[in-house]
């Protein structure tokens, strides 16, 4: 059988995603095995999957490297990558959301210091209030930011909303809410359609399942 590469998002996200791959027919059992591999293939099942950090599942699925992976729907508005968008797959539930100081006022007559990692998605967001911004890229701990005078505001994942109270931060505005997707690259969907549309055909009853 032709196989399906499949990129999973490293961690408990991915983890979590894998069983619904799993309770969909489409199962590898070593991939639950305790070890460092990353690869892991099931040839009864034509299935192949493969652990990749989050944040490049998009590009492994966009040059082919992967025919499906699953993508938050930060990366994908951050990134734009060139894949098909298939479904949601309705975990990973969160938001992207605009936080500042407890007590922070804007001084609308200077440029708001803006820290994030997700630098498109605030230009978009601020353009679209006309509001003018200094983006202040950072790789991690963006809480850190506000507290520490580098910016007046972030804008960053919020999940629990946990990180940013323990850091005396609060939301000011939700940009949009944020959830894992199912992404297939679009040259590979063509060939791999059947497989590709049994696999979501499965998933969605089990989505639906679960919101019902
Ligand atoms: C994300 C995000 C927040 C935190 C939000 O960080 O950047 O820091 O999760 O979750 P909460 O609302 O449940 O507290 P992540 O763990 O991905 O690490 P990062 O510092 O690399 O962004």
């Amino acid at each position: 059988m032709e196989m399906l590469n499949i990129a999973l998002p490293k961690g408990r996200l991915g983890e979590k995603v894998y069983s619904m791959f799993e309770a969909s027919g489409f199962e590898c059992p070593s991939i639950r095995e305790n070890n460092r591999k990353l690869i892991f293939e099931n040839e009864a099942k034509g299935v192949r999957y493969f652990w990749v950090k989050p944040s490049d599942v998009a590009i492994y699925v966009e040059r082919g490297a992967a025919d499906l992976g699953v993508a938050g729907k930060d990366i994908l508005l951050e990134y734009a990558p060139e894949v098909y968008e298939l479904m949601d797959l309705h975990t990973g539930n969160c938001r992207m959301a605009v936080a500042a100081k407890d007590g922070f006022t804007d001084d609308v007559n200077r440029p708001l210091r803006v820290a994030t990692k997700f630098s498109n998605i605030a230009a978009a967001y601020y353009a679209g209030k006309g509001r003018d911004i200094d983006i202040i890229h950072l790789n991690g701990s963006i809480e850190l930011a506000p507290i520490l005078g580098l910016s007046d505001v972030i804008v960053d994942i919020v999940e629990t909303g946990t990180t940013l109270k323990e850091n005396h931060l609060r939301v000011v505005d939700t940009i949009v809410p944020i959830s894992a997707r199912l992404i297939a690259n679009k040259a590979n969907f063509k060939f791999k359609s059947r497989r590709i549309e049994t696999l979501v055909a499965a998933l969605r009853s089990l989505t639906e399942e679960k919101n019902d």
